[in-house]
C-alpha cells in the first residue's frame, strides 16, 4: 500500500527488481607475468543480495573486486555491471559507474585532518557536486544517524574509536547512495564485539537501502550475520556456492576448513 509514510521512507533505489542482475561475471581470468591469481570466476550478484567471497589469503578476492571496478583490467571473460561491460567503459563511464559503487577499503581511509563532519561532506560536495547547505548537513545527519554516530559529527578521527572509524567509514560510502557495495574485510583488526555490530550494520543497511553487496571476510560471524550466500575462492575458481548452513556441511574439505572454529 502506497500510504504517505511509505513513500517517505522508500529506499534510495526506488526501482528495485530482485531479479535483476547487477554484476555478472563469467570465466574471468587475470594474470600478474606468469602468476595465474584468477583462472575461471564465475559469479552473479542479484540486485539486493548479499554475497559472502570466503578464501584463504592471496586468492585474488582484492583482485576480483578491483576489476569490478575497473582498478584492473581481465585479461579474459565477461565482466558486466549493470549490464555494461567494464572493460569498454570509457573514463567517463568508469566514473560514473564508481559513483554507483560504495568500495569500503580495510583501513576505511578518513582524512585525518577533518572533522566527522568535513569527512562526509566530501563526497556529497565532490562526488555529487552538491552546494545547498541545508541539504548537506540534512544528509550528513542522517547517514551518521544510520551508523549510530550522530554524537561524533564534530569529532576528529583521532578522537575515535577503530570501530567508530570504520562506521563512519561505512557513513561516508553510503552518503552518495551507491546501488552496490564492496566491503573488502570489514571486519579485520576489530574486537568480536566490534565486528559483530560492524556486520550487524552491514546487513540493516542491506534491508534499508535496498543495496547489493560483495562482501569478503576472514570472520566467519560477519559471514554468518551478512550473507544470503557464501562463495569460497581456491586457486583462481569458486569451487562451491550456497548458503552459510549449505557450506558448514560441504563434503569439501577445504570449504569445511573455514567453518572450523564454528560451532
Ligand atoms: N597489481 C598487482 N600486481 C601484481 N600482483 C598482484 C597485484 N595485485 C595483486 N597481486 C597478486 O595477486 C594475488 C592475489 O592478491 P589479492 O590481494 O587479490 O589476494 P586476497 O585474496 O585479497 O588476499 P588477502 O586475503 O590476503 O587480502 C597475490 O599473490 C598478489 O600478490
Ligand atoms: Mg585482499
Amino acid at each position: 500500500m502506497d500510504t504517505a509514510a511509505n513513500i517517505v521512507e522508500q529506499p534510495a533505489n526506488p526501482v528495485y527488481d530482485k531479479d535483476e542482475v547487477v554484476i555478472h561475471i563469467k570465466g574471468l581470468k587475470k594474470s600478474f607475468g606468469s602468476k595465474h591469481v584468477l583462472k575461471n570466476i564465475n559469479l552473479d550478484l542479484k540486485r539486493g543480495e548479499n554475497v559472502v567471497v570466503l578464501g584463504k589469503s592471496g586468492q585474488g578476492k582484492s583482485v576480483t573486486i578491483q576489476c569490478i571496478v575497473g582498478l584492473l583490467k581481465p585479461d579474459e571473460g565477461e565482466l558486466t555491471v549493470f549490464g555494461e561491460d567494464v572493460a569498454l567503459m570509457s573514463d567517463d563511464e568508469l566514473k560514473q559507474l564508481r559513483n554507483k559503487i560504495g568500495f569500503l577499503f580495510q583501513g576505511g581511509a578518513l582524512y585525518d585532518s577533518m572533522t566527522v563532519r568535513e569527512n562526509l561532506e566530501f563526497p556529497l560536495t565532490r562526488v555529487l557536486k552538491l552546494r545547498d547547505q541545508n541539504e548537506i548537513n540534512k544528509r550528513v545527519e542522517e547517514v551518521l544517524d544510520g551508523v549510530g554516530l550522530l554524537d561524533a559529527i564534530d569529532k576528529m578521527p583521532s578522537d575515535l574509536s577503530g570501530g567508530m572509524r570504520k562506521r563512519v567509514g561505512l557513513a561516508r560510502t553510503l552518503i552518495v547512495n551507491p546501488e552496490i557495495m564492496l566491503y573488502d574485510e570489514p571486519t579485520t583488526g576489530l574486537d568480536p564485539i566490534t565486528s559483530r555490530e560492524i556486520s550487524e550494520l552491514i546487513l540493516n543497511m542491506q534491508k534499508k537501502y535496498k543495496i547489493s553487496s560483495v562482501i569478503i571476510t576472514h570472520d566467519m560471524e560477519c559471514a554468518r550475520i551478512t550473507s544470503d550466500r557464501v562463495v569460497v575462492m581456491n586457486e583462481g575458481e569458486y569451487i562451491a556456492e550456497g548458503s552459510f548452513d549449505e557450506l558448514k556441511t560441504s563434503d569439501n574439505e577445504i570449504v569445511r576448513s573455514f567453518f572450523k572454529e564454528q560451532s
